[in-house]
């Protein structure tokens, strides 16, 4: 299964070309879920192309497509959330509190559902990765999770369905994004102090127009506060004008 919220791109067919590799059958999903998008979100504005998404489907080894609607999914008198701790603590979770109980609800359904073998989602959520790693494995939902790499376009910045909000100076801006991360991994790799690597970073990311809602160095795993010699993950949150952009990087352990 590959689970998505439509307005296919390029990132999202790389999970569908990995599943199809590893798969007999391949369902994709694209329900926009209203429960992870917060009051004051983009919930309406969100893109919704799904005539377009059936057509790039075609070819690529998929079964079954399921664009199931809100009342499907949500049907009158539904009472249930799912709610992650671990790695759905901090980070996302300090700026869109209902985020992740909406992403673990329809996740579990969607899963629940297709009852599929393996499902593929792209390491641009990275923090949704773990979440869903985590729930699967707490539910014994029995479906292995495979986290698959960001896919960029050729200024680097990660494909986001969102990334159609931006405009001629905003995405300007926002290809510098994955710039300035690449700068404090590779200070980080360096040896120098992770506080004054993430101070510069965020100075940078505000120069270039952005307001930054957090800069922080993960333990990759967990995303607790990384340990000595275990791998890290390095993960941005930040807004240009009213676009919020996420990304992520591996940053190697220290050694
Ligand atoms: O990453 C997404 O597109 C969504 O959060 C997901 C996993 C499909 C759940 O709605």
């Amino acid at each position: 299964m590959v689970p998505t919220m439509g307005t296919l791109h390029a990132g999202h067919l790389s999970l569908v070309e990995a599943a199809a590799a590893k798969a007999d059958a391949v369902v994709v999903s694209t329900f926009v879920n209203p429960t992870q998008f917060g009051p004051s979100e983009d919930f309406d504005a969100y893109p919704r192309t799904e005539a377009e998404d059936v057509k790039k489907l075609t070819g690529r080894g998929v079964d079954v497509v399921f664009a199931p609607n809100a009342a499907e999914m949500y049907p009158q008198g539904f009472a249930t959330s799912v709610t992650v701790g671990g790695p759905a603590a901090g980070l996302e979770t300090d700026f869109r509190p209902h985020f992740f109980a909406g992403v673990a609800t329809v996740v579990t359904k969607l899963l629940l559902a297709a009852r599929p073998h393996f499902a593929f989602f792209g390491e641009k959520d990275y923090q949704q990765l773990l979440v869903v790693k985590r729930l699967t494995a707490d539910l014994n939902i029995g479906t292995e999770i495979i986290g698959r790499p960001t896919v960029r376009e050729a200024d680097d910045l990660g494909l986001s369905s969102r990334n159609a909000y931006l405009d001629g100076a905003a995405r300007r801006s926002a290809s510098r994004l994955p710039a300035i991360l690449r700068y404090v991994v590779v200070a980080l790799e360096a040896g120098a102090p992770v506080e004054t690597a993430l101070a510069d970073g965020h100075t940078a990311l505000e120069r270039e127009g952005f307001e930054v809602d957090y800069l922080a160095l993960c333990d990759a795993a967990t995303l607790a506060a990384p340990k000595f010699g275990a791998a890290r993950r390095l993960l941005v949150a930040a807004r240009i004008g009213s676009t919020r952009l996420i990304d992520n990087m591996a940053v190697a352990a220290e050694a």
